[in-house]
């Protein structure tokens, strides 16, 4: 990616359609590594082909699996078995993903193979000694640059000691990289999560012919058992609509008069929504419809109109729920009436971007008023019930962060003036053709 691109959004009317936003990001890399070390062939439908999943496509290529996509657009997956991964002759380019690097940093660290990983400037700026660290204790070794970043290569093992890990951050990624280690590991490994975090990798686990325990502590905390060296056999997996992607248009209908829109089999993984309960919570209308379970995962039919919303708290133990979605509900609350303050936002500075300082330096040249607390909250003063959206009228830089970019090109759909974004291009890691989508939906966005 070494054209920016960048992209303009102008004042909209009405948001009004029915679509399916793309597979779902989060379970469509697992869905990749764990058909490749599973027995026999994994077939996925609805896989995300963001830039994103195929880096971890191609990683999968390299340790020895067989992906491809089919002509009628299912993925199938030929796996090598748990502990027959083969060193890659080449190093694995995460590109821009930090679930890529961290999971697949777990993977490989149980087997014995070492492997150099890298990634784009932002996911080379990121931290993984939150990974690293767990997984030194098992016995794999790492050299990396300062703070554990890529470039880093990982010395894997075969014979990996089990351990019981409390994360000191809420974070699936690591949850997940240490649970894949323990996949090929004798014994059982746990991880213990304060706050829960998003738990596809368990059930997909499960899905795979893992056992995979979860069990509550007196301090409320969760522990998270895999039983190691488990038969994994591949698996049929349908990839819901990606709860994170839908948020875009979702927000858009509900800023804009005369919206009416329905997102079809959004995944509802109820450590996923936490964006959808805080817009309810602040007025928005909208219905989950035709609630179902698809192969594991809740999924749902989301129909969304035109809603006048309302500043509100948003709790600090509803942040792992809504990681990613603290952009666009700032975008959201923007156009609210009244002030809404988002507590316990540290995590969201080491993103594809700080995305604290982006969305509050984002919305300050939009004519939003904001103030980040010493406390990594975010407050903004919503420009609702005046009649007017906020000023906009603004270029908005992105530091290569996909959903900086989205956020930001809704808020012009809301906004009095038309809003830029300085690069629009690594939309692509997560939600491909989000513009033409957008577009089709009603939305006006064009190069800049
Ligand atoms: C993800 C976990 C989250 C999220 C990321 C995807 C995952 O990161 O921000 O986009 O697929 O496990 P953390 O677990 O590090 O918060």
């Amino acid at each position: 990616m070494t054209h920016a691109r960048p992209l303009r959004s102008t004042t909209t009317g009405a948001i009004r359609g029915s679509i399916r936003v793309p597979g779902d990001k989060s379970i469509s890399h697992r869905s990749l590594m764990l058909g490749a070390i599973a027995v026999g062939e994994t077939v996925i439908h609805g896989l995300l082909e963001g830039e994103d999943v195929l880096h971890t496509a191609a990683a999968m290529r390299l340790l020895g699996a067989e992906a491809e996509r089919s002509e009628d657009g299912v993925w199938r997956v030929r796996g090598v078995g748990l502990g027959a991964l083969q060193e890659p002759a080449q190093v694995l380019d995460m590109g821009n993903s930090g679930t890529a690097a961290r999971l697949l940093m777990g993977l490989v660290a149980g087997h014995p193979i070492t492997c150099v990983f890298t990634g784009d400037a932002s996911l080379n700026k990121r931290p993984m000694a939150r990974v690293t660290k767990p997984l030194e204790e098992m016995g794999a070794r790492f050299v990396g640059r300062s703070g554990g970043r890529l470039p880093l290569t990982v010395v894997g093992s075969g014979e990996l000691v089990p351990i019981t890990y409390r994360l000191p951050v809420a974070s699936a990624q690591v949850k997940s990289a240490i649970l894949l280690a323990g996949l090929n590991t004798a014994g059982a490994t746990t991880v213990i999560e304060a706050e829960p975090t998003r738990d596809h990798t368990e059930l997909m686990l499960r899905h795979f012919g893992a056992t995979v325990t979860t069990e509550r502590l007196e301090d409320g905390a969760l522990a998270v058992t895999v039983i190691g060296q488990p038969e994994l056999t591949g698996r049929t997996i349908h990839v819901p609509a990606d709860p994170s992607s839908a948020a875009f248009p979702a927000v858009a209908a509900l800023l804009r008069p005369g919206s009416d829109l329905l997102l079809n089999d959004v995944g509802m993984n109820p450590r996923r929504t936490g964006l959808y309960d805080t817009l309810v919570e602040m007025g928005a209308d909208i219905a989950f419809e035709n609630r179902r379970d698809q192969a594991g995962e809740p999924v749902a039919d989301l129909r969304v109109k035109h809603s006048a919303l309302k500043g509100i708290v948003v709790p600090a133990d509803r942040a792992p729920s809504m990681i990613d979605e603290y952009p666009v509900l700032a975008a959201a609350a923007a156009c609210a009436e009244g002030t809404t303050v988002m507590l316990g936002l540290k995590e969201l500075r080491v993103k594809e971007s700080d995305r604290l300082a982006m969305v509050a330096e984002g919305l300050t040249r939009c004519g939003v008023s904001v103030e980040v607390g010493a406390d990594d909250s975010l407050t903004v003063h919503g420009t609702g019930g005046t009649g007017k959206g906020p000023k906009g009228g603004a270029s908005v830089a992105t530091a290569m962060d996909h959903r900086i970019a989205m956020s930001f090109l809704v808020l012009g759909m809301a906004s009095e003036e038309p809003i830029s974004v300085d690069d629009g291009a690594f939309i692509d890691t997560s939600f491909p053709d989000f513009v033409g989508l957008m577009n089709r939906l009603g939305a006006k966005i064009g190069e800049a």
